[in-house]
């Protein structure tokens, strides 16, 4: 028997406040107009004091495991991206494990910044076809906000914090058709955030042009990746979820595909770049507000340090 993971539910959770352009105008020498014409950014979510990773994937995971209508003890895989967790140790998926007191499954981490979610969906995937697990919890989680250096305008105008969630389980109709994911060390230096041990701990280095060349080609490429192994046209594909980094890199891989921008799942202009979180929040928003239809192909993106890369296309 062969078995897919199917999607059954989607959750999303964004923090209250909200750090416009304006605002951020009269802290670091930028503007609206330029923020908004380079990014596609017009403000984004701040986690308050009390809210981490784990406190955020509680709520997206809860959303989705509402929408599945499943007893949360059916669920034997948790996986949670994300490069801003609680602790080091315990795994914010152990934590997340805790919060919804779901006891039997196995919980742990990935890192994969921004391509997190797909790594997630990805591992979650090979789990299920393999018959290892049969319910699986995968939620992207980030409080950017925190490895941000606010004096830094090249940086702290691009990011904003949330979770994102979605939950798989083993069914004999399709569901993911398949995932690609890639990775690359040898570009550390363009983007990274040191670890607390090293010398200027903490916050976010990005040559940012630079990045932007690599991630345009490599996300073309993982495109043509994805509809080559499963042997379809780009007229298959219903939606484009990309990761929300830049709408001027969103663009050029929906133009790669032939799909107007009204195909694609764009939640960046409000949310800003949320890192490991983005991908399932796009996904959420489009299958809650009704875009996403049950039966339609959708794929998802990433690109993020590492460099980390992929996809997965999804029969939703
Ligand atoms: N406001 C005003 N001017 C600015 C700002 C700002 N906030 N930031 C930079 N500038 C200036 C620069 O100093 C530079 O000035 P100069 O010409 O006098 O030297 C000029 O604007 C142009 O700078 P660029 O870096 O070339 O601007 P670019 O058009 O490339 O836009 C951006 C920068 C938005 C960061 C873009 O390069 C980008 O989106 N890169 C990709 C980001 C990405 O995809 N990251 C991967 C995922 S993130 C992750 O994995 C954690």
């Amino acid at each position: 028997m062969t078995y897919y993971s199917k999607v059954i539910g989607t959750g999303g959770y964004l923090p209250e406040k909200i750090l416009t352009n304006e605002e951020l105008s009269e802290t670091v020498d930028t503007s609206d107009s330029w923020i908004y014409e380079r990014t596609g950014i017009k403000s984004r979510r701040i986690a308050a004091a009390d809210e981490t990773s784990s406190s955020m994937a509680e709520i997206a995971a809860r959303q989705a495991i509402e929408m599945a209508g499943i007893d949360p003890e059916t669920i034997d895989l948790i996986i949670v991206a994300t490069g801003t967790p609680d602790r080091v140790y315990p795994s914010t998926g152990c934590l997340l494990q805790k919060r919804l007191g779901v006891k039997h499954a196995v919980a742990f981490d990935i890192q994969a910044a921004c391509s997190g979610s797909i790594f997630g969906l990805s591992i979650a995937d090979q789990y299920i076809k393999s018959g290892t697990a049969k319910t699986v919890l995968v939620v992207g989680s980030e409080v950017c906000s925190r490895i941000v250096d606010w004096t830094d305008r090249t940086t702290c105008i691009l990011f904003g914090d949330g979770a994102g969630a979605v939950l798989l389980t083993a069914a004999e109709e399709k569901g993911i058709l398949s995932t690609h994911i890639h990775s690359d060390g040898e570009y550390e230096e363009l983007l990274y955030c040191p670890t607390s041990t090293e010398q200027k701990a903490g916050y976010i280095s990005m040559r940012g042009n630079e990045v932007f060349k690599v991630a345009v080609n490599t996300l073309g490429r993982i495109v043509d990746e994805t509809l080559e192994a499963n042997d379809l046209g780009q007229e298959h594909i219903d939606w484009l979820v990309p990761h929300q980094a830049n709408s001027r890199i969103i663009a050029a891989t929906a133009k790669k595909l032939k799909l107007s921008m009204d195909q694609v799942i764009m939640t960046l202009e409000n949310q800003g770049n949320t890192s490991s979180a983005s991908v399932l929040l796009a996904f959420n928003e489009g299958v809650r507000d009704g875009r996403i239809q049950r039966g339609q192909v959708v794929l998802l993106e990433a690109f993020g340090a590492g460099f980390t890369w992929g996809s997965a296309l999804i029969k939703y």
